[in-house]
């Protein structure tokens, strides 16, 4: 059995949580924004590959309570086989975390690791560094005075899914959609409509998870480049993830107001291999909520504060009405925190980050 820590954004702990659950992985502690498990080796492939909702996964390699002193966490990090898990010629990358621990000093922590590595390493007398490619991310944390030495096994954030193309405005990272998706409370078989679908990313994530798609199936992690982690690993796991997708009939809808941004949510969704399944188009959304009098919203309204050419207000105290007048179900992600008081609908608030914003989820109920 080996340990491991997925990090995720604050108040997505409990989402992250079920997912390691749904493979019966074993939780061992929760945090603010970490999740610990422990599982086989699979699990690296498993759960880089089922990367809905978190951002990293960091294979622990070692984990010592009570490092109170530089000499002794020295030892620790200079004991560990290097050889073994920096391939050669790779450059390194020594971050650090330190939270209420008498080893406190970032630089010097990153520092001390570096040089006890170096000194176990007996191919290459010196760490390369900064480069961006070939890179080993080996991350310290200090928690409590317990040490845990880590791998970086994504690599990119795992939010960054592959099939995104970047020229929407404010666009939501792609595990806080798929968030936001499960939070409305969709089943799957009503339609759904994102009426500001900027990028397109909800309506994207929508489909990859009504159809259960592992949204890492096309893209890359640190691990594959690392020989003591079996080839065949990888291939098993997409495998064993193509087996569990569904091919139904799922009637998913996006419009915005500005065209480019639909022209470049289509591409991105026809990069993703959507192109048919999601009917894109350029619309106000009062004209395309007139027709989707009794659907599935899940959208992200111009916020103001980041976008403030648009009506932001005008247009979120129209969807408090809306929400009130019609049978629309669903809800939308935003920093108003008077959006309920618009209305005269009662809403789920859940309290979500958007970037550094923090924001409600409002579900009607
Ligand atoms: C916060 S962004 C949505 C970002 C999107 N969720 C994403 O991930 O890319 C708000 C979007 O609302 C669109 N918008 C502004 N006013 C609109 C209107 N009256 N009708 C429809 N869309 C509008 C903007 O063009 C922008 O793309």
């Amino acid at each position: 059995m080996y340990n491991y820590l997925l990090t995720s954004s604050l108040w997505l702990e409990a989402l992250v949580k079920k997912e390691v659950q749904k493979q019966w992985y074993e939780i061992t502690e929760v945090q603010d924004k970490a999740i610990y498990f422990s599982a086989g080796e699979e699990a690296i492939a498993r759960m880089n590959l089922w990367s809905r909702f978190w951002n990293v996964l960091y294979f622990i390699v070692w984990a010592a309570k009570r490092v109170r002193d530089f000499d002794a966490y020295f030892d620790i990090v200079y004991q560990q086989d290097w050889r073994k898990y920096i391939p050669e010629g790779f450059e390194v990358v020594v971050n650090a975390t330190s939270i209420k621990s008498e080893l406190w000093a970032i630089s010097t922590l990153q520092w001390v690791a570096k040089k006890a590595i170096v000194k176990s390493l007996v191919w290459e007398g010196k760490l390369r560094e900064n480069s961006d490619k070939w890179v080993i991310e080996i991350r310290i944390l200090m928690d409590n005075d317990t040490l845990r030495i880590m791998l970086n096994t994504s690599g990119d954030g795992l939010h960054r899914r592959w099939y995104r193309e970047l020229t929407g405005q404010a666009p939501l990272k792609e595990n806080i959609a798929a968030a936001l998706v499960i939070l409305s409370g969709w089943k799957y078989k009503q339609p759904l409509y994102d009426v500001f679908c900027g990028s397109g990313t909800i309506a994207i994530e929508a489909l990859m998870i009504a159809k259960n798609i592992a949204p890492g199936m096309k893209r890359r992690f640190a691990f594959q480049d690392w020989n003591w982690i079996s080839r065949e690993l990888l291939d098993e796991e997409k495998k064993r993830a193509e087996s569990k997708q569904f091919d139904g009939e799922y009637k998913i809808y996006a419009s915005d107001i500005r065209k480019e941004v639909v022209e470049s949510a289509k591409r991105s969704a026809s990069f993703a291999g959507f192109a048919s399944e999601i009917e894109f188009s350029c619309q106000d959304y009062k004209e395309a909520l007139r027709k989707a009098s009794s659907w599935y919203i899940v959208s992200n309204p111009p916020y103001g504060i980041r976008l403030d050419e648009d009506d932001a207000e005008g247009i979120h105290t129209w969807l408090a009405e809306i929400f009130a007048q019609t049978d629309i179900q669903g809800g939308i992600i935003s920093s108003d925190l008077e959006f309920e008081k618009r209305g005269k609908t009662k809403f789920k608030k859940r309290k979500l980050y958007n970037g550094w914003e923090m924001c409600y989820f409002y579900r009607k109920l």
